[in-house]
């Protein structure tokens, strides 16, 4: 299990408003959502502006001067933030193309087995489930929180071909031991898929050190990035032995010769591209972090920590039941309230401007660093005010 990164220096007063003040929903709404969208903040919207000027006046004569460049930008930055290298790093145009990429790409080996959780996004496990030659193994959760890693190592053998699950899981916010699972597909031969969507931006990422194969992460969530690419990093001695059967111009070593009579895949992760990527969420996934940046993505993390604390402990003396792990360590900034009607509980919070969001049987809130201690005590004191 990891240990806790020493913490960063709090924010000032002065520093947290500047921080806030380049989001402008936050003066609007208290916006409690960031694990369904990020925020759009200034900086992402100078980076679009810049995008559609060169557009009017350059037309597609800005490709070769500046947009393949930004290309060449965001796949360094994805890569940097994430501990990957810049070659390890591709560009997709969402999570399920990059799981269906790679889960084409690999030899087989004879195994026909594919691990993963019941805790997980359904988009991971569908990659294999439309498979009729793959046998799907869905490990359980024992609580509803979390899966242990004993539950991993029982249905993971020598049949296992990938073991795909998240970092951290979007129903409960629970943070896997993303080495341990890596460790166990290793020791059985299997290859490691890691969908850490929920991860990036609000949990320091290192796909290197985790040990793991393949990892899918994108700007969409905490990042503040918007909606529209995903990422895919792929370790650099895994690359030559994966060729995928869903391929594109993008993955092409020679990609501006455009020769019909041969195809020869890039040495590089962009082997697993899909084309012509958006270039709008180009833009605004590079201003989206450069927002986090100005702040430090460690305090975002700190922060974030620290809100979560706080929630959970406001929800626990206000009596609500919740699904969220008691560790620190293994929890992130996805609370789980538990509700008789949680659809209705977040019409009536919308109604007074508090933005969170629900799934079966629960209230989701999640804080960002951008919000304040006062935004997350709102929303514990409007939900208890329900109930009276
Ligand atoms: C953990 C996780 N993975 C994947 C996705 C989405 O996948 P895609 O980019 O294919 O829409 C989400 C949420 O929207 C998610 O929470």
């Amino acid at each position: 299990m990891s240990t806790s990164p020493a913490a960063p220096a709090s924010p000032t007063e002065r520093e947290l408003n500047e921080f806030r003040s380049r989001f402008p929903i936050l003066a609007r709404r208290n916006y409690l959502n960031s694990c369904s969208l990020g925020a759009l903040s200034h900086d992402a919207e100078a980076r679009l502006d810049d995008f559609r000027e060169l557009w009017h006046t350059m037309g597609a004569s800005a490709w070769y001067e500046h947009w393949l460049g930004r290309l060449d930008e965001l796949r360094a930055k994805a890569g940097a933030i994430h501990g990957a290298a810049t070659e390890e790093t591709a560009i997709l145009p969402s999570t399920s193309a990059a799981l269906s990429v790679v889960a084409d790409a690999v030899p087989t080996a004879g195994r026909n087995r594919v691990v993963c959780s019941e805790l997980d996004f359904p988009t991971l496990a569908y990659q294999w489930r439309v498979k009729p030659e793959i046998e799907l193994v869905v490990v359980p959760s024992d609580d509803g929180i979390g899966v242990s890693l004993d539950r991993f190592e029982e249905a993971v053998d020598e049949r296992t071909l990938f073991v795909a699950t998240s970092h951290v899981c979007y129903s409960t916010g629970y943070v896997q031991d993303v080495a341990g699972i890596g460790e166990i597909a290793r020791r059985a031969g299997a290859w490691s898929i890691i969908d850490g969507y929920q991860a990036a931006g609000q949990i320091a990422v290192d796909v290197e050190a985790l040990g793991v194969d393949v990892y899918t992460s994108g700007p969409l969530k905490w990042l503040c990035g918007g909606p529209g690419l995903a990422w895919l990093f792929v370790r650099a001695d895994r690359i030559a032995e994966m060729k995928p059967r869903f391929t594109s111009w993008f993955a092409a070593r020679d990609q501006f010769d455009f020769r019909l009579d041969a195809f020869e895949f890039r040495d590089d992760a962009r082997r697993f591209e899909l084309g012509t990527p958006a270039l709008p969420t180009v833009h605004t996934a590079l201003g989206g972090i450069e927002a986090l940046e100005s702040f430090g993505l460690d305090r975002v993390q700190a922060r974030i920590r620290a809100l979560t604390a706080r929630l959970v402990e406001g929800c626990r003396e206000a009596g609500f039941s919740l699904r969220t792990h008691p560790d620190p360590e293994r929890r992130s900034g996805i609370v789980m309230i538990a509700h008789d009607d949680p659809a209705e509980a977040v019409r009536r919070l919308d109604a007074r401007d508090i933005v969170v969001d629900h799934r079966p049987g629960h209230v989701r809130v999640s804080p960002h660093a951008y919000n304040t201690e006062a935004e997350v005590d709102e929303v514990v004191a409007a939900l208890a005010g329900m109930y009276t």
